[in-house]
């Protein structure tokens, strides 16, 4: 291609129809094969400029002749999200996060909660591993008769993409294993180590390609690419820490199936150690943080395991994180600079939040312009409460500024250098109405926040609203990105989320509209209906979630639907719930996880009339998939109403309390009516006697472990 033939001098306007169609067809064909030989081989055969005039003849032609434009046209590949994405897999087990731990103090409440919950004595033993935290990004490998048969991310925890392509071609990942029990599944950190993400960068740069910010960015671009030959020639590895799914067990500690996998053909971390206590997990800690520099790849702390996998299962999980594991994170990392800008940003719950625009600077290997400034509070040098911070110096544009970032948390202003403060520089005045749709921004009694009391009216909280409820643990709408949402919104497409589902009705007839706009093609409009017609069929749990109402978050969202099961049903719970009081008030009180503020909030919701209406348009759309308890299927206490009593001697009453609810049971501090079930130790005294006179099906803790299967 070195004779540049491709690029045809006939001028676009003296073209006859067959010579665009084929003209088309060659363009097409001749940027697919630049594309490859760009990311395949690392090894672009044309220049980015000529790669841009062929895009642009491209377009000419289409703006041209319309009715050519190819369905694979190179136009809509343009910064579009991919036409088809990874396959989705559900998880046999959810892939979970961990809780953090900042300081010493925190690993020894770590292990005084684990003793509180098991019941166990400060004397006695109860050991750990200890290992680095990879920074990098987990994947779930599932064998099957020791084949490789599937490689997952970790997405939301239940659902994440298929990469098992792209996996196969990472060498630490074995395609066969010997020996592995029937099903397997391992999981582990794919990270890029320094030297190769360098040499990585300095190949893109070379080429002006896209550079990475750091290896966990280029480990996760990497993985992530729906071309497996791209994958194949970036150069990711893989430790194994962990698993899923076996069907028979590994070893019987965390330590005996690390070394197990290790067998198996797995890297895993050198560094893991087994621990016999805080002190010890806080020396090793030292030796990771020291060793840090020198491992050539990047870590952010390190991991704590509870080594007795027996004790692991009966500790089980929270909602999101293991009880039997913490991240111990190292420090956060810091760097000076000039403050130059203070914005407002208005949140969908109409929060302003002061943005500070920052010289840009790195900080632990990442370019940082923005950072929060929290609240008008923090920037004054006052705490929420009113008590003084960084010894009441308040930040002013212009200022010196101490940036600090730890793992993916939001860059924050720690510190201002009053030395450097330039003459003249004012406090600064926060603002009280709001910058976007000028109504008054008022901060109640209570909360740190000044918030805008627009509305639906304000066009930031709609658009943020509309974000929210796109984004990927919402309605997760392929190709209706922040981007097209905002958009759609300044075009007066969308105004809010019922719109969506009448927008191919609006605007799609013929795909006409749609795709004549500017950044859309037929192919890209085509899959935006498809993919919003996939969502009108939307799990309970996510509709709640994605309406965005303050306080109600993904797990709240998911609790509530599980306890009312339709949605149907839960409306007309919030009606009878409006007045804050009478039955249905208390009865969403007693969803054990939902408090006060956020009962306030939910029932104000959808007691608000705009905000009502607005829900039951969208409503209209969709068809709501009832909640039923993903755990608890099978279980034989799934929707009782269980209460402890007495001294339980076999597991502690949080431990009791945690089981029967992962089991679907709610449990009670006290017997009614309501009650289902009563399990009383020795020593039960009121509540087995209420429970007799209420004829209560009552039983001993060992018939409680054998009804639930735990003998
Ligand atoms: S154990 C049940 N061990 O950290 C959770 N995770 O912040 C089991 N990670 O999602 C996770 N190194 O991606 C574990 N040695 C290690 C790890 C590790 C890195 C990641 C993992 C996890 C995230 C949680």
């Amino acid at each position: 291609m070195s004779d540049k033939t491709w690029v045809d001098d006939l001028e676009i306007k003296d073209l006859t129809e067959a010579q665009a169609r084929a003209e088309l067809a060659r363009l097409a064909r001749v940027l697919r094969e630049a594309n490859t030989a760009y990311h395949t081989h690392d090894s672009p055969e044309i220049s980015d400029a000529d790669y841009d005039a062929l895009k642009a003849r491209n377009a000419d032609i289409e703006a041209r002749f319309p009715a050519l434009k190819r369905a694979d046209s190179p136009s809509d590949q343009v910064g579009a999200a991919p036409a088809e994405g990874f396959a989705k897999v559900r998880h046999s087990i959810r892939m979970l996060s961990l809780g953090n731990a900042f300081e010493d103090a925190d690993i020894t409440e770590f292990d005084a909660r684990i003793r509180r919950y098991l019941g166990l004595a400060e004397e006695a033993a109860l050991a750990y591993t200890s290992e680095p935290k990879i920074d990098g990004l987990s994947l779930s490998l599932r064998y099957e008769g020791g084949q490789l048969v599937q490689a997952a991310t970790r997405g939301d925890g239940e659902v994440g993409e298929n990469v098992t392509a792209n996996a196969r071609t990472i060498a630490d990942i074995p395609e066969r294993l010997e020996g592995a029990p029937e099903v397997l599944e391992v999981r582990g950190e794919v990270y890029m180590s320094h030297a190769d993400f360098e040499s990585l960068n300095t190949r893109q740069a070379e080429r002006g390609a896209k550079t990475f910010a750091n290896p966990r960015n280029a480990a996760a671009g990497s993985l992530r690419q729906l071309d497996s030959s791209i994958t194949a020639a970036r150069p990711l590895r893989f430790f194994a820490y962990g698993w899923g799914e076996v069907s028979a067990p590994l070893s019987d500690t965390q330590l005996g199936a690390i070394e197990r996998l290790a067998g198996l053909g797995f890297s895993t971390n050198p560094l893991t150690t087994l621990c016999d206590g805080p002190a010890a997990l806080l020396a090793h800690y030292a030796e990771i943080e020291q060793a840090r520099a020198t491992l050539g790849y990047d870590i952010d702390g390190v991991v704590y395991k509870v080594d007795d996998l027996a004790l692991q299962a009966r500790l089980g999980f929270r909602s999101t994180t293991p009880r039997w594991a913490i991240a111990h994170k190292f420090p956060a990392e810091l760097a000076w600079t000039r403050l130059e800008a203070i914005d407002i940003q208005v949140g969908r719950t109409g929060a302003l939040s002061p943005v500070a625009r920052l010289t840009p600077v790195t900080v632990g290997g990442v370019v940082v312009s923005n950072a929060t400034l929290h609240n008008e509070d923090y920037i004054a040098g006052r705490s929420a409460t009113g008590e003084v911070i960084r010894g009441g110096k308040d930040i002013r544009v212009g200022d010196w500024v101490q940036v600090y970032r730890a793992g993916d948390v939001i860059p924050k202003v720690a510190d201002v250098d009053l030395s450097k403060r330039p003459e003249g520089a004012e406090p600064y005045v926060f603002p009280t109405s709001c910058p976007d749709c000028g109504s008054d921004a008022v901060r109640e009694e209570g909360d740190a926040v000044r918030r805008c009391m627009g509305g639906l009216v304000c066009p930031a909280q709609a658009v943020e609203k509309l974000k929210h409820f796109v984004s990927r643990a919402a309605f997760d709408i392929e190709g209706l990105g922040a981007k097209q949402v905002e958009q759609f919104y300044r075009d007066g497409w969308i105004a809010e989320p019922a719109d969506i589902f009448t927008l191919q009705e609006r605007y799609g007839r013929g795909l006409q509209q749609l795709k004549n706009r500017e950044g859309w093609g037929e192919k890209s409009a085509t899959n935006l209906f498809e993919a919003i017609e996939e969502k009108r069929k939307i799990p309970f749990g996510r509709l709640l979630f994605a309406l965005g109402i303050r306080h109600v978050g993904e797990q709240a969202s998911n609790l509530i639907a599980r306890n009312y099961g339709r949605w149907e049903e839960f409306t007309a719970a919030m009606d009878g719930a409006a007045g804050f009081d009478g039955p249905e008030w208390e009865r969403l009180l007693g969803i054990d996880g939902v408090g006060e503020v956020l009962a306030r909030s939910l029932v104000g919701a959808f007691a608000e009339d705009n905000e009502r209406a607005s829900i039951d348009r969208l409503v209209k759309h969709l068809e709501v998939e009832e909640a039923a308890r993903p755990d608890s299927s099978g279980s034989p206490v799934a929707g009782k109403t269980v209460v402890f009593t007495g001294s339980l001697e076999k597991m502690t009453r949080a431990e009791a309390k945690a089981r029967a609810e992962a089991l679907g049971a709610k449990v009670s501090g006290s017997v009614s009516a309501r009650t289902d079930l009563l399990v009383a130790g020795p020593g039960a005294g009121s509540k087995a006697k209420k429970a007799a006179d209420l004829g209560i099906e009552t039983m001993d803790e060992d018939e409680w472990l054998a009804l639930i299967g735990d003998v």
